[in-house]
């Protein structure tokens, strides 16, 4: 008879619970701090890692969705998404065009190279909506603002252009709200909407939205807050109001004691200073889990926090668990989630919650809730 623990009867190795409550929850709350400006949900990067399909069909009647990739939007509309799809990239080929024509997928034009590949296609099934997208300081994607006032008419008075343009921007620092960009951002924002007072217009993101930057624009276009996550360093979602979508969870496979001056892992990186027990948790770099997480990266096990020790490999993760250790194998540990806020394991790791969520590898199911 082999002695089983009941909890290792559903041992399963990584997954997250994607929780639809919060998630609709995070887009009341958005909507609320919007007002009367339109929500263009930015479902990129898979969702930031949650899924595109399924996070699109959750959030029901949103305004409209953005993506980067044509596959991504394409994707959408196989799955029978009939929102308003928007293409943050636009086209990365002028025989995409047509494609996009017919789905209805709105590209974000940001180069004269795109604008003239558009303009020059010879006939297209129906015409397109496009956003016209400006540099205004963050210097990576966009037009010169001197160039946008010709340019908007030029395809406002397309015929191949259904609709006036939407104009856009991206701030560069808007985590930041002190930070003197965003003000010249703004500035120069509202010289080109004035010469274009018809044109609809989008600037602010997550933050933006939360700081009342650009607060007097149609649209806006919260990535990273939908997910329940805050955009703003040194503050979690919940001081937002905003609640964690995602719970990425582990079993622990294994534990052991290790004596004083026992090492763990690979390198032999961590050494025990006293008799100690060590969690093995079934998550590593293949699941997304972050590889540089130093030593001290929180790790959440029955209700507290465990330090992360060792290197991460690439299936597992080791976690001190103490010498009056209670856990039991098969028991769940979370490694971000309502209990323990990506953004702080984010922090200790030395990146972005962004990059955390965007990395969660296929192989972690994902298992949604309260659909
Ligand atoms: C053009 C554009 N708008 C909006 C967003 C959403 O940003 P955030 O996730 O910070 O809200 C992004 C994301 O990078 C973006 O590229």
């Amino acid at each position: 008879m082999i002695d089983t623990p009941a909890s290792s009867l559903t041992m399963r190795p990584a997954w997250a619970d994607i929780d639809l409550n919060a998630l609709r929850h995070n887009l009341q709350v958005l909507r609320e701090r919007a007002g009367s400006r339109r929500v263009l949900a930015i479902l990129k990067a898979n969702a930031y890692g949650h899924g595109l399909t399924r996070i699109a069909q959750a959030l029901g009647d949103v305004d409209a969705i953005g993506v980067a990739r044509v596959d991504e939007a394409l994707e959408l509309r196989k799955a029978g998404i009939t929102r308003p799809i928007v293409l943050l990239e636009g086209f990365f080929d002028a025989k995409q065009i047509p494609v996009l024509a017919v789905s209805h997928i709105q590209p974000v034009l940001h180069t004269k190279h795109q604008v003239g590949q558009l303009l020059r296609t010879p006939d297209l099934p129906e015409p397109m909506r496009v956003w016209l997208k400006v540099d205004t300081g963050m210097h990576r994607l966009g037009l010169n603002a001197e160039d946008a006032e010709r340019i908007y008419h030029a395809l406002d008075q397309s015929p191949l252009v259904t609709g006036h343009p939407v104009l856009m921007s991206h701030f560069a620092c808007a985590d930041e709200p002190d930070h003197e960009l965003n003000g010249r951002q703004i500035a120069l924002f509202e010289d080109i909407k004035q010469a274009l007072p018809y044109a609809t217009t989008s600037f602010a993101n997550s933050a933006a939205l939360f700081a009342d930057l650009a607060a007097d624009d149609d649209w806006v276009r919260p990535g990273v807050a939908l997910y329940g996550i805050s955009p703003f360093p040194q503050q979690t979602g919940t001081d937002l109001n905003l609640q964690a979508v995602m719970k990425l969870q582990a079993s622990i496979i294994s534990i052991r004691k290790i004596r004083a001056g026992e090492s763990v892992g690979y390198g032999a990186s961590w050494t025990a200073s006293n008799d100690t027990w060590i969690g093995i948790v079934a998550i590593g770099y293949g699941d997304g889990y972050p590889r540089h997480a130093p030593h001290g990266t929180p790790v959440w096990i029955n209700g507290q926090e465990y330090p992360l020790v060792g290197r991460v490999a690439m299936d597992m993760i080791t976690v001190e668990l103490g010498p009056n250790m209670s856990a039991q194998l098969g028991d769940t540990a979370q490694l971000w989630g309502p209990d323990l806020p990506v953004e702080k394991v984010a922090e200790k790791v030395g990146t972005i919650p962004y990059e955390l969520l965007c990395n969660v590898a296929r192989r972690v199911n994902l298992d949604y809730l309260n659909e």
